[in-house]
């Protein structure tokens, strides 16, 4: 199924979709990005995930091209892929100058739209649940580098996820200085106790993840009760039911942490039923 990648104004296939060594992304991160999918082929949220595309660009003073653009490159790129469903993830880049940290010797702001066939983690995942590890790798500070800020520079996440890999877990959870959870190398975490739950709250210097807010606002609409608090590990291991969620996964039952089963150590109720009302959700909304 085709790659497509909008570059310097033209959507090329993967194999023609080059940057130079030059690019400031390539050489110290210095980038933004968003990863969204389309649901019945339609992007799910691209307002949101370009608000956030702008709130990362000001963190890093990087100028970003006008949104239209944006949403064009994003229309057209998809349109010349031509899958049932779609990956997408939005770049800018400083663009290429001299060897320096100095952002000023970047050329111009270089936008790349990648589209891909979209590829969900496996069925058996969703179905049996999740195994996260407690890394000991800590998130960023966000006085060093805000995890509000989505860049090109995942080092943080990508050793996280490494020591949780590594540990035969699928996604690592990250705990600040204080030893309080913030959130899964890319995923949102929320923990369902006594039929409420619970996620980090964004001043835990997490990433301010667009799912997490859909999933927050679909609880409260179905009556339950979603608190943004600051969790420890007890209330992650003592919890009823936990899940991850990302732009990608939808919601993804937790049900092992460090090798040891939660809660009953399946998937829980209320995680299977905000699963199928976000996916429902989305369709609608994308649609
Ligand atoms: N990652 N936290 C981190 C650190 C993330 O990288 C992501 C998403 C999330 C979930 O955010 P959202 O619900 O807006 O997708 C939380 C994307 C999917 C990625 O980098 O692939």
């Amino acid at each position: 199924m085709p790659t497509r990648v909008f570059l310097d104004g033209e959507v090329v296939p993967a194999g023609k979709a080059r940057v130079s060594v030059f690019d400031r992304g390539f050489l110290y991160g210095d980038s933004v990005y968003e990863v969204l999918r389309t649901f019945g082929g339609a992007p799910f949220a691209l307002g949101e995930h370009l608000d956030r595309l702008d709130h990362s660009g000001a963190g890093l003073r990087l100028p970003l091209p006008p949104r239209v653009a944006i949403e064009a490159a994003v229309r057209v790129t998809l349109a010349a892929a031509g899958n049932a469903e779609s990956y997408v993830r939005v770049m800018v880049t400083r663009g290429s100058g001299p060897i320096g940290l100095d952002p000023a010797l970047g050329d111009r702001p270089v936008l790349i739209v990648i589209v891909r066939e979209l590829e969900l983690p496996d069925a058996r995942l969703y179905r049996d649940g999740a195994e996260v590890a407690l890394v000991s790798v800590w998130r960023n500070h966000p006085r060093a580098l805000d995890p509000a800020i989505k860049s090109g520079n995942y080092l943080n996440n990508i050793l996280a996820l490494a020591e949780a890999r590594g540990r035969g877990a699928y996604e690592a959870l990250l705990r600040d200085a204080e030893g309080f959870i913030t959130e899964g190398s890319s995923s949102s975490l929320f923990v369902v106790t006594a039929g409420t739950l619970q996620t980090p709250p964004l001043g835990a210097g997490i990433l301010d993840g667009i799912t997490r807010r859909h999933v927050i606002r679909l609880a409260r609409s179905r009556g339950l009760v979603a608190e943004e608090r600051p969790l420890r590990p007890a209330d992650l291991t003592g919890a009823d039911e936990a899940f991850i969620c990302s732009s990608l996964r939808s919601v993804l039952p937790v049900t092992r942490v460090d090798g040891v089963p939660l809660g009953a150590g399946r998937p829980g109720p209320v995680t299977l039923a905000l699963a199928a009302a976000y996916l429902d959700h989305a369709r609608v909304a994308a649609g």
